[in-house]
Parts: structure tokens; sequence; C-alpha cells
């Protein structure tokens, strides 16, 4: 499908690729081209044909935040009805993983849709932050909450009250990314889909309940993420892929997975 602001591939077996395409404008996240996004992550989420899905931008940018331009001039009534950003987080209901390659500036809603992603790689250029308080807003996009989380309430408070950036290898030491790739022009997207074809290469339906797990240690308490990570794994002996998968590794040889 053709669209204005993504474009949209198939890289590898399994794999779904959309990258942020508005390179003059930093990739900043306007309306439409979040509606193309949403459009486009729905897509691969209902296409049987992939397993995993990357989100890039540029070199320079993987997104310069929401479009600043466009927010300028608009009013509370119109956003509160209009439940502006609600949409904007389509991304984290979707049940396959999506990994974020991100290179240059990501800063602001460019960092909040970082973090909504189930993986972050990053190059060495890249540059994180929530600089919404030095235009007199905060983060909107779930950046609080989700920073919160990853990195504690100093190092949030601090990012977010004054709106500095953090660089590529902060966000590695601080467990917002899980690895910094080499340097080099298109090598953190090569890296995540590489990452995004091993795990293509497994059960679709494994992952699927792996990532549901995982995002349950973020919602529920301790004992009760143990117990649905438990259940869950009770319900995978339901599966042709956990009957094949042990065969497999009982009869040496590879599992041929029917993602079922
Ligand atoms: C609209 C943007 C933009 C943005 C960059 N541009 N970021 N337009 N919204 N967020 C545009 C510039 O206006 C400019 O357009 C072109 O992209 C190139 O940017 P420059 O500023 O000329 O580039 P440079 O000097 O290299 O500076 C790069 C930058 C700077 C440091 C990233 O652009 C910047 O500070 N951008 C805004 C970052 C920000 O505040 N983000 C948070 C937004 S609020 P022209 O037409 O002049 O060439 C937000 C709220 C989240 O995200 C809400 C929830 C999702």
């Amino acid at each position: 499908k053709q669209y204005e602001f993504i474009l949209t591939s198939r890289p590898a077996d399994g794999v779904g690729l959309i990258t942020l395409n508005r390179p003059k404008a930093l990739n900043a996240l306007s309306t439409p081209l979040f509606t193309e996004l949403n459009d486009a992550v729905k897509a691969f989420d209902d296409d049987d044909g992939v397993r995993a899905v990357v989100l890039t931008g540029s070199e320079r940018a993987f997104a310069a935040g929401a479009d600043i331009k466009e927010m300028k001039d608009k009013q509370f009534a119109e956003v509160f009805k209009g439940k502006f950003l609600e949409s904007w987080s389509l991304l984290t209901t979707v049940r396959k993983p999506i990994i974020a390659a991100v290179s240059g500036y990501a800063l602001g809603g460019g960092c909040e849709l970082a973090l909504m992603c189930d993986i972050i790689l990053a190059s060495p250029t890249a540059v994180f932050g929530q600089p919404e308080i030095s235009i007199g807003v905060i983060p909107g996009g779930g950046g609080t909450q989700r920073l919160a989380h990853a990195i504690g309430k100093s190092r949030t408070m601090e990012l977010v009250l004054t709106g500095r950036n953090f660089s590529a290898q902060e966000a590695a030491e601080w467990g917002v990314v899980s690895r910094v790739v080499g340097e080099g022009e298109g090598v953190v997207l090569k890296e995540a889909i590489e990452l995004a074809q091993v795990i293509a290469s497994k059960s679709a339906i494994a992952v699927q309940a792996g990532k549901e797990a995982v995002n349950a240690a973020y919602e529920h308490t301790l004992n009760e993420g143990l117990r649905y990570e438990r259940r869950v794994f009770h319900s995978l002996f339901a599966t042709k892929d956990q009957k094949e998968g042990m065969a497999a590794f009982a009869e040496k040889r590879k599992p041929t997975w029917s993602h079922s």
C-alpha cells in the first residue's frame, strides 16, 4: 500500500518494516502520519505472513516529536473532546513484537513512540529526550509513565522537568534500550531486522504468549503476574507448536512450526 508519510516493506521472511518518512520535518508526528502508522501497524498485525515488525526513521531522526506546528493553536475543548493523542497508543495493543530501530533524534512523542515498542535498539547517534517542558507542556504519549517504569523516579523527574536530552549510552546504561549497536549508516536497522528474523523464526503463538506475559509484569502485582505467566505457560500445552518443539528437541532435529 502507498502512504504519504511512511513506507512499508517486507525486508525478510516474516518481518514487516515501517519507516517514518517525513524527512523535511525530522519525522515530526502529525495526525495524518499517525493515522497512516496505525493503519500500517494494524495491517501487519492482521497479516499471517508477518511475525515481527520493525519501526524506524531516518539516520537523522527517528522522530523529533509531535508536530508542534500542528499543535500550537489547538484549544483545550478541542483536544479534550477530540481525545487528542488517544489513538496514538494503538501500537501497544498489537499482538506481534515491535522493534524500534532508533537513529538520531527520538524526542518528545518520538521518544514515547520508541518506548511503546517492545524492544529498542539504538544507534550511537541516537538522542532521546522529553523536551516538552521547554515548550510549555509535558509528555502526553506515556513518557512520564513509561520512563518512570524503565529508569525510576529521580532520573525521570530530572529529564521531564529540565527537558534535557539523553544519549544512546545513557539509554543503554539505564535499560531504556536493550543495546547500542555499532557505528555506521543503516547498522541499527540491519540489526533490528536480524533480531526480528530471529523472533519470526520461533512459534508465533509462543512469541505472542511471551510478549503478553512480559507486559503483565508492568500491569500486575508480582503474584498476579506470576500466576498469569503460569496459566499462559499451561495453556501452551494445548498447542501443536509445543508438541512439535519438544518432540524436535528429543529427536535432535529442528522444529517446523505450524504457528498453531
Ligand atoms: C514540527 C518540527 C519538529 C516538531 C523539527 N521540526 N521538529 N516541526 N514539530 N516536533 C522541523 C523544523 O521546524 C524544521 O522545519 C525541520 O524540522 C528541521 O528542524 P531544525 O530545527 O531546523 O533542525 P535542527 O536545527 O537540526 O534541530 C533539530 C531538533 C529541533 C533539535 C530536533 O528540530 C527541535 O528541537 N525540534 C523540536 C523537538 C521537540 O520539542 N519535540 C517535542 C515536541 S512536543 P523548517 O520548515 O524550519 O525547515 C511532543 C509532545 C508529545 O512531542 C505528545 C505526545 C505524543
